[in-house]
């Protein structure tokens, strides 16, 4: 199967400090990765040069066969990625449904309000709360919205930081659940940070990022 993303040689360093050295890490639609790590070692970092929000030092990043660079990296952020973040990218003065829609919007310049509700109804949010405000909302309910704002855009790759952090075991299991649809049934590349064991084990493909080293290794691959 072909790569949708190929991290090459992948260097980065906030001043001095190398973060990752040489890091290389192929990633597929429909697969479900998970990366571990020491506190420090590097994941969001991570997370953010393949979410096109900071340029490697040295080393590709390849997307669909071409190389991310400077001249097109804002397309690439838009049509690529989405981000599941609890407290981040949703615009909590919105309700979960005019957040889809707006998702729908930039990245597929179209929007369809049956199915933003759909995919609304689909991560589990009841009727009464796809229509109030963000910060009305629960932490775990937030993440549900950026969940069903991933579903139902065009992105290939969806981008999770500590996504069960702040949840409780059962709306955790959820998510997990959630996360594990994306990549088999929507066809999504789907890597999640996290230090929750029972998210990373679920995942088909576990990586840790070695802190020592500055690059991955691999724990766990289930799939093909
Ligand atoms: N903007 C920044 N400027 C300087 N150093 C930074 C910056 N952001 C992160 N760092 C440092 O880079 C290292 C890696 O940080 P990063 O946030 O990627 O780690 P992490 O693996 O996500 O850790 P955690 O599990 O605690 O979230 C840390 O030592 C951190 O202090
Ligand atoms: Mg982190």
């Amino acid at each position: 199967m072909k790569y949708i993303l190929q991290v090459n040689d992948v260097s980065f360093a906030y001043k001095d400090k190398v973060i990752l050295d040489k890091c290389t890490i192929n990633l597929k639609q429909g697969v479900f990765y998970s990366i571990v790590g020491e506190s420090g070692s590097g994941k969001t970092t991570f997370l953010s040069l393949i979410g096109g929000l900071e340029m490697p030092k040295s080393g590709k990043i390849i997307y669909n066969g071409q190389e991310v660079n400077r001249k097109n990296l804002l397309n690439y952020r838009k049509k690529a990625i989405s981000f599941v973040f609890q407290e981040y990218n949703l615009i909590p003065y919105m309700t979960p449904y005019e957040n889809v829609l707006l998702a729908m919007q930039v990245h597929d310049n179209h929007v369809d309000g049956l199915k933003a509700h759909k995919a609304l109804e689909e991560v589990g949010l009841t009727k009464d709360k796809i229509y109030r405000k963000v910060t009305s909302l629960s932490g775990g309910e937030r993440q549900r919205v950026a969940i069903a704002r991933a579903i139902f855009t065009a992105a290939p790759i969806i981008l999770a930081d500590e996504p069960t952090g702040n949840l409780d075991d059962e709306t955790s299991f959820k998510i997990i659940d959630l996360f594990k649809k994306l990549a088999h049934e929507y066809n999504k590349c789907v890597v999640v940070v996290t230090h929750d064991k029972a998210l990373a084990d679920d995942a088909d493909v576990v990586v840790r990022l070695n802190i020592n080293t500055k690059h991955f290794e691999l724990v766990k691959y289930e799939r093909s």
